[in-house]
């Protein structure tokens, strides 16, 4: 069909029409929402460059996780920030450490929304790296009964699903045996299967402190160049056990995610990272945006590409959007 017979404009004429040829729907069902969490009473620590989020107490975060219940949101993901480190991040899986006591008050006073949480060493380690170091080398294989571990304290206090972010080989078949040894055999993993070595992390190492100390992430996260190394390693997690896939960051990578789609039947997540959301943040602090608009945006193009789920630090700002 050829102009004039076919006129692009007939339907988008009006909101109507407009509607009703809609091919993507973002919805409050598809986000999930990061939060930090401290330990103390009363601490809400504005994290700079991710103006609207902060380092919580559990007292705070409560609040925050019931807003996110309240307007619909399905689950929140945490981050903890512990109060000591050492070189194998030990506080990581202590029982009464900062996720540990968070997940367990947060499903004892909050029900009705998921909690999952992310596994990984950086946080806690004094070297932050999101594995054990030996002799200035990443090692793999010891690093996967610490995250086995990690994993299973944050399922013993309650937590709903695990989503091991350290990119280290063979982790999800480690963290499935520990959980199915458990008795935990339905506690789901979505593993950052896709996860890119990237700077758009910066501004969650400042929220998390957990920025190397020495080197960078290249021997373990993957290199930005690469999309068919993506299906691998989306296939190995699959194969270990993974229930969700994830692929990290979101909006630079939207061939990627657009990609696992077209060969995978899991359910996708994308994660719209710190800088993704610290960008639109300082342009529209600056008036050069309109940041809501290019918020929706940006959320509709992840879900457009083929992600079923969105990790984003906008999801309370999003779902009040979503209301209106
Ligand atoms: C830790 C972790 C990171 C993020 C999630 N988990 C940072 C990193 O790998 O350095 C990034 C999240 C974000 O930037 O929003 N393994
Ligand atoms: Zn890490």
């Amino acid at each position: 069909m050829l102009f004039p017979d076919y006129r692009g404009r007939r339907l988008r004429q009006n909101e109507a029409f407009r509607r009703m040829v809609r091919e993507t729907r973002l919805s409050v069902d598809d986000l999930i929402l990061p939060l930090f969490a401290i330990g103390g009473k009363n601490i809400k620590n504005p994290i700079p460059s991710m103006p609207g989020h902060f380092q919580l107490s559990i007292d705070h975060l409560l609040k925050t996780v019931s807003e996110a219940r309240d307007l619909g949101i399905p689950s929140i993901i945490l981050f903890g920030i512990p109060d000591k480190k050492d070189a194998f991040g030990t506080r990581a899986s202590a029982r009464d450490g900062i996720v540990q006591r968070a997940v367990s008050a947060i499903k004892d006073k909050v029900p009705g929304i998921a909690v999952i949480t992310d596994v990984c060493l950086c946080q806690y380690t004094d070297h932050g790296h999101c594995g054990i170091v030996d002799k200035g080398i990443i090692d793999n294989d010891p690093t996967l009964d610490l995250l086995a571990s990690i994993a299973l304290s944050h399922v013993k206090a309650g937590a709903d699903m695990v989503a091991p972010s350290d990119m280290m080989d063979g982790r999800v078949a480690a963290i499935r045996e520990a959980l199915d040894d458990n008795g935990h055999v339905n506690t789901p993993i979505m593993s950052y299967a896709a996860k890119y070595c990237s700077a758009y992390y910066g501004p969650f190492r400042e929220a998390a402190h957990s920025a190397p100390q020495f080197g960078d992430r290249r021997t373990y996260q993957m290199d930005p160049a690469n999309s068919l190394e993506a299906i691998r390693e989306v296939t190995m997690d699959i194969e270990e056990g993974a229930d969700i896939i994830m692929v990290k960051p979101a909006l630079p990578y939207l061939d990627v995610i657009c990609r696992v789609r077209d060969e995978i039947d899991l359910p996708i997540a994308a994660y719209n990272v710190s800088g993704e959301y610290s960008m639109i943040k300082a342009a529209e602090q600056m008036k050069w945006i309109n940041g809501a608009q290019v918020m929706m945006e940006t959320l509709t193009a992840i879900k457009r590409a083929g992600a079923d789920m969105i990790l984003t630090y906008f999801a309370l700002e999003a779902a009040k959007e979503l209301r209106k």
